[in-house]
């Protein structure tokens, strides 16, 4: 198998790249959802994994984007319009931006309730106050507007889990989109494009000649 990306498929590392970070956005929506993430318990085994496997999903993100860099995905199949091609391209944007946002938002909601990311058990990761360099809790000015940065404190702990509950929400219904397209293409199309993102694909897979 290809390494890089040939003009009509993709290659050995993409695929393992896309293919690494559904299983684990799988595993992430189901702890979410199931109600076993609770910032409150940073201790559990649930909130260990949720936030882990979180932060792997942001660095696979991150080298799915710097290797597109490095080899280029594939021309979309000439059978499709430019309407589909439009659709299509939007929908990998707002799936990259969501695999970003999400582990930012939730680690951003962990840090508000002043709960660390424990990697794996093999590092403790900083919080975000403690990255951005805010005053902590106790200090003199943090003392000094107690009242007031209490209040503000629950409000951004709130926003922040309301965000990534929604960039949640969202995933959900992009990747439901994403995977009802594909299989479209399968079964409708007949247009082989499942395979370009599968190893035993031919290399021709996607119906002729490519077009952007
Ligand atoms: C792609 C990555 C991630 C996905 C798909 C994801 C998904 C979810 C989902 C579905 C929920 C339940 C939301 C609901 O109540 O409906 C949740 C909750 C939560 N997640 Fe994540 N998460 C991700 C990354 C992270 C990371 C890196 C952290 C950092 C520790 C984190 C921390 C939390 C916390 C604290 C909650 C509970 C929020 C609350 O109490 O409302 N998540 N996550
Ligand atoms: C967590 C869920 C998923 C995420 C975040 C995701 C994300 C993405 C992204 C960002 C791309 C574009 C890759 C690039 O050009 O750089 C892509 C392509 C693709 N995805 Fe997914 N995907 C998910 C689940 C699925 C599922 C369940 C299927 C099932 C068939 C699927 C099938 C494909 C296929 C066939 C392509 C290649 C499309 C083409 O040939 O142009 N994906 N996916």
């Amino acid at each position: 198998m290809a390494i890089m990306n040939p003009p009509a498929r993709y290659g050995g590392v993409a695929q393992l790249l896309h293919w690494t970070t559904v299983l684990l956005v799988v595993a992430l929506l189901g702890l979410g959802k199931a109600g076993l993430v609770d910032a409150e318990h940073p201790g559990s085994a649930a909130f260990m994994w949720h936030g882990s496997l979180g932060v792997l999903v942001l660095a696979l993100a991150a080298a799915r984007l710097l290797w597109r860099l490095v080899s280029p995905p594939p021309e979309f199949p000439s059978t499709m319009t430019r309407l589909g091609r439009i659709a299509a391209r939007t929908m990998h944007a707002s799936l990259y931006a969501l695999i970003v946002a999400l582990p930012l938002s939730g680690w951003l909601a962990a840090s508000s309730e002043g709960s660390r990311i424990n990697f794996f058990e093999i590092a403790t990761l900083p919080g975000w106050e403690q990255l951005s360099g805010a005053t902590a809790a106790g200090q003199p000015a943090a003392q000094r507007e107690q009242a007031s940065a209490g209040a503000s404190a629950e409000e951004g702990e709130n926003l922040a889990k309301e965000s990534h509950d929604l960039l949640a929400d969202a995933l959900l219904v992009l990747v439901s989109l994403h995977l009802l397209a594909a299989l479209k293409h399968q079964f409708v199309d007949h247009d082989g494009l499942i395979r370009r993102m599968l190893p035993a694909g031919p290399k021709s897979a996607g119906g002729g000649p490519p077009a952007r």
